[in-house]
């Protein structure tokens, strides 16, 4: 498995990257046009049933674009972690550290593990709040898609801007550490 992953890597290097980069693009990208440019534009919507109804409609939207990026995101990383051999550069066969500066990049490769992680639950918590306001939307109960579609804008979707953004930066830090 391990050789297939190095090999995958090795013939499709140009590929492999780009479709990590496109993927962070589209998924950060499209959570701030979400949060800075659509979100303003809904509020102007002045009945709240109509907002609502367009805001979980847009989100649902977003939502089937951007899924797909995900998994693209960590295939791409573990063929990009395991291809640059950050592992293979840090430690030996048993585990003992070889290397200082080369584990230092290992961890952060862990680092950028657990940000997509974070990530990806907030997404699935997104979408199972939107859908949770789709239902209360039909069943004419305003308060509690309010409740369910207020959470997404306040807090998760920044969350995930910011960790989105922190993720991109290590990105950076990484290729040029080596
Ligand atoms: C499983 C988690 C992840 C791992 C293991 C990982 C690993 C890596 C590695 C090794 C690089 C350097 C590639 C190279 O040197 O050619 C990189 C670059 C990059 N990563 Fe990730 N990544 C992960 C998740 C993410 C996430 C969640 C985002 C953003 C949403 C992201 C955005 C980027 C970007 C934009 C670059 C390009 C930086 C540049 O070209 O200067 N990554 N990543």
């Amino acid at each position: 498995m391990k050789e297939f992953l190095i090999e995958t890597f090795a013939h499709h290097r140009t590929l492999i990257v780009f479709l990590h980069i496109i993927s962070a693009v589209i998924w950060v990208g499209g959570m701030v046009a979400i949060r800075f440019a659509v979100h303003q534009s809904l509020a102007q919507i002045a009945d709240p049933k109509q907002r609502l109804e367009r805001a979980a409609h847009t989100l649902k939207r977003f939502f089937t674009i951007v899924w797909p990026f995900v998994l693209v995101l960590i295939t791409t990383a573990v063929l990009m972690s395991v291809g640059l051999g950050f592992r293979a550069a840090a430690m030996d066969a048993s585990g003992n550290v070889i290397n200082d500066y080369a584990m230092s990049l290992y961890k952060t490769i862990h680092i950028k593990e657990a940000i997509w992680l974070l990530m990806s639950l907030n997404l699935a918590a997104m979408m199972f709040r939107r859908r949770k306001a789709e239902i209360a939307l039909r069943e004419g109960n305003l308060a509690v898609a309010k409740e369910m579609l207020g959470l997404i804008s306040k807090y998760m979707v920044p969350v995930n801007i910011v960790l989105g953004v922190i993720a991109i930066f290590i990105g950076v830090v990484l290729r040029n550490a080596y």
